[in-house]
């Protein structure tokens, strides 16, 4: 590809008509990982719209105002699976209603929603500190530990996996699967594997479904509640049940590992505001919006255009793919003060990181909850953690997710503390 980072476009030629410029942009790139923030500050500010022809073309949205207005426009810009669902390329397997349009969206949604509400959320985290009580309590004595390996990624993986209804003794698979899916630049060796380990999941979750399809009794999970539920008088079919867990286990595992990553190596890196943060708990709620605007662990989603539509004073044309940008939406100098900056009390903040319009994200309140509950914990108990930036480790690319496969620490070793739950 030409380098965006000199704004160097390629030739026109294949661009749709009208459009600025053309480049060979591929935001699954493993060059871009590094320097991520300053290649698309560059994009931003050349122009809102650019017209790549990586992935068969596609237009690059950067702008909050047209990140903002298209994310909820789903009757211009759809997310159904038929149409190339919501990533570039397409993913190699279907996810549930992020992958639908409404209505039909909205009504399997609507069967979930009530499990995710802010009330089910608080309910919920008693049983995540425990999970990451019994994640550190692995580790605290030894004084040492990779922060993702031994507690970002394990710990909303098997939070995300006993709300399914998993077992949980499948928490590595399940994580590894959903992390190189999410992050393995197309058409790569780990992304091959990805596809090979999420098919393992998917006989995983198949057996659940069968077992609630034929249970009696509701134990409380969401494959439980699926394999009960029904629209317009019909069961939901048994296809369509595996396809919405995959969802909801592919929207819980990654993102909420990436932006726990990527909080603990930035506090690690400032530690004057990990103080302050430990120090003043009421920071932790405006600190985890910060995080997520900052760090914005779901980099970019795409849709396709199905009704012609003026964007930035650029025509999109019906069957053109879009990719909607919320990383670079969340650093628009428009919409945020000072964006390069983390302002732990930054308040309001109106970030594009979970999402926006139908698909707004479903686990946003259990995400925070997640976040807060072990970040809290690790202040609590490893305060003095250092982690060695001689062998860290971050994904091979940032096109879907950005964050960590590895961050190893030490700190000052203390006592377990307990915990109902065993890893
Ligand atoms: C930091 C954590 C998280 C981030 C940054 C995040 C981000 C997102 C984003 C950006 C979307 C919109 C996708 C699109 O527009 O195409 C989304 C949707 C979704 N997320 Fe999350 N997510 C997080 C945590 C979770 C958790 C913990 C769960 C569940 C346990 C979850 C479940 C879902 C579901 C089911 C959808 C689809 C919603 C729909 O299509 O109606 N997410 N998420």
């Amino acid at each position: 590809m030409s380098d965006v980072r000199t704004g160097c476009p390629v030739s026109a030629a294949g661009s749709p008509e009208g459009a600025r410029e053309s480049i060979a942009f591929d935001h699954h790139d493993p060059a871009l990982v590094t320097g991520f923030r300053e290649t698309w500050r560059e994009l931003a500010e050349a122009n809102p719209l650019h017209w790549s022809t990586a992935h068969g073309g596609f237009w690059i949205v950067t702008s909050y105002e047209a990140v903002y207005r298209m994310a909820r426009d789903a009757d211009a810009f759809s997310s159904a699976f038929a149409n190339g669902g919501n990533t570039i390329p397409a993913m190699p397997f279907e996810f549930g209603f992020v992958n639908m349009d409404p209505p039909e969206a909205t009504a399997r949604r609507r069967l979930l929603a009530a499990r995710f509400a802010p009330d089910e959320a608080r309910r919920w985290e008693a049983e995540a500190r425990d999970v990451a009580t019994a994640f550190i309590d692995r580790v605290i004595e030894g004084g040492r530990c990779d922060l993702i390996d031994d507690l970002a990624s394990p710990v909303p993986a098997v939070l995300t996996m006993a709300l399914i209804g998993l077992p949980l003794e499948h928490w590595r698979l399940c994580a590894d699967a959903n992390h190189h899916m999410n992050t393995a630049p197309p058409g790569s060796p780990l992304h091959a594997q990805a596809i090979v380990e999420m098919a393992e999941v998917e006989q995983l979750l198949i057996a659940l479904i069968e077992h609630h399809s034929n249970a009696t009794d509701d134990d409380g999970t969401l494959a439980s509640l699926l394999c009960r539920a029904t629209i317009d008088g019909e069961p939901v079919d048994r296809a369509q049940i595996l396809n919405d867990l995959r969802l909801v286990l592919n929207g819980g595992v990654d993102t909420s590992a990436s932006l726990l990553g990527s909080a603990l190596q930035w506090l690690a890196e400032h530690p004057d505001r990990r103080a302050e943060l430990r120090d003043r708990p009421e920071l932790l709620e405006p600190a985890c919006e910060e995080f997520l605007r900052f760090f914005t662990p779901v980099t970019a989603m795409a849709r396709t255009c199905v009704k012609d539509n003026e964007i930035e004073g650029q025509l999109i044309r019906a069957g053109e793919r879009v990719l909607l940008a919320f990383s670079s939406a969340n650093a628009d100098p428009q919409a945020f003060a000072d964006p390069e900056n983390v302002q732990l009390d930054r308040w309001p903040n109106r970030h594009t990181s979970f999402g926006l319009g139908p698909h707004r994200c479903l686990g946003s309140h259990f995400a925070r909850a997640e976040f807060k509950i072990t970040l809290e914990e690790v202040l609590k108990r490893m305060p003095d953690y250092a982690i060695d930036a001689t062998a860290t480790e971050q994904y091979p690319s940032f096109g879907v997710n950005q964050g960590w496969i590895s961050l190893p620490a030490t700190f000052t070793p203390s006592a377990r503390l307990g915990s109902t739950f065993t890893p």
